[in-house]
């Protein structure tokens, strides 16, 4: 008999292929999300779940006696209580290295974006509003400019590539420091408050941890330039969206692009949806089809691996001892 697997949400047909090979697979197909009680009963019997935001708490562990894997199709795993998965030996899946270059595209699209005020002033075009040689459409420069990278990771490493091309000064804090990456892609390590202080954009790109959460707070946009921007591609509570709120009032920065806020889908009553300085999306950062595909197939073949007695490619770091 094939191992029992539950698939949250709709995924494309190459990765539903491969589960259909080795599992018995249901999949829930509506646009909105599973509710909680059947989500509850369907894992009931599950070996295998394949999500790619499901939360992963002690009480959701105590209605899966079965479980042995949770593939998520995300590189993120904050959704995962790491210590209840480890005491009841569930293995946690993720999706690494397929996303690095389309979030790192999405990071530089953001930069450039709010720098140039890209998406405000298309809205000026398309309401007939051409005015030309006005210094009310003045950006500023991302040449030469200075970017501060918080998480040299993976992708941190990627938007520093394309930041190289733009001729910007790098700078970066991470928790261990990177001399590997220093010189070859000329980058400058540099303390917390030192980065925040000196950089013209300040791009966030860690991921959600005890350590990391609300990391950028009323201190920490105080310090940064009046004249800086602020991007954030990783988590949203990494940020105290509050102080951020505040400081973009106060004009202690200058702007800020978003892919992620602290309570998601954001409230359509936040503040920042009606600030010119800030650009908005709705945390997209690896969504390409190319990319989503790629991270389906990934998380794919790590479920299959975990319900059929193999090593799943990609367990998170913090619990792959549980296979050793
Ligand atoms: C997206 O945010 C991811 O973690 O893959
Ligand atoms: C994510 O994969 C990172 O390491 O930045």
């Amino acid at each position: 008999m094939k191992p029992k697997v539950f698939i949250t949400n709709p995924i494309p047909s190459e990765a539903e292929e491969l589960i259909s090979r080795y599992c018995d697979y249901e999949i829930w197909e509506k646009d909105e999300e599973i509710p909680k009680e059947v989500l509850l009963q369907k894992v009931a019997d599950a070996e295998g779940l394949l999500t790619p935001k499901g939360k992963i708490t002690r009480e959701f562990l105590q209605h899966t006696p079965k479980l042995k894997i949770v593939s998520n199709i995300a590189v993120g795993y904050d959704t995962f209580d790491l210590k209840e998965m480890e005491e009841k030996g569930v293995l946690g899946t993720h999706t690494p290295f397929v996303l690095d270059d389309t979030v790192a595209d999405l990071a530089f699209g953001l930069i450039v974006s709010v720098a140039r005020r890209i998406p405000e002033l298309d809205q000026y075009v398309k309401v007939g509003k051409w005015i030309e040689n006005s210094d009310t459409l003045f950006g500023t420069d991302v040449h030469h400019a200075s970017l501060g990278i918080i998480g040299m990771g993976r992708i941190g490493e990627k938007i520093a590539r394309r930041a190289l091309g733009f001729d910007m000064n790098v700078l970066y804090y991470n928790r261990s420091r990177r001399r590997d990456l220093e010189e070859k892609l000329n980058i400058k390590y540099c303390e917390f408050t030192n980065l925040l202080k000196e950089s013209d954009f300040v791009l966030l790109m860690v991921p959600l941890t005890n350590e990391t959460y609300h990391l950028m707070g009323e201190e920490q946009f105080q310090l940064m330039k009046p004249s800086a921007y602020f991007i954030n591609c990783s988590r949203g509570e990494t940020v105290d969206e509050a102080s951020l709120i505040a400081a973009l009032r106060q004009g202690s920065i200058r702007g800020a692009g978003l892919d992620v806020f602290e309570v998601e889908p954001v409230d359509k009553n936040n503040p920042l949806l009606t600030m010119e300085n800030v650009i908005t999306v709705p945390h997209i950062g690896s969504a390409t089809k190319k990319t989503r595909h790629a991270m389906a197939l990934k998380a794919a073949e790590n479920l299959v691996a975990g319900v059929t007695g193999k090593i799943p490619p990609n367990i998170v770091p913090e619990l792959r001892h549980l296979i050793q």
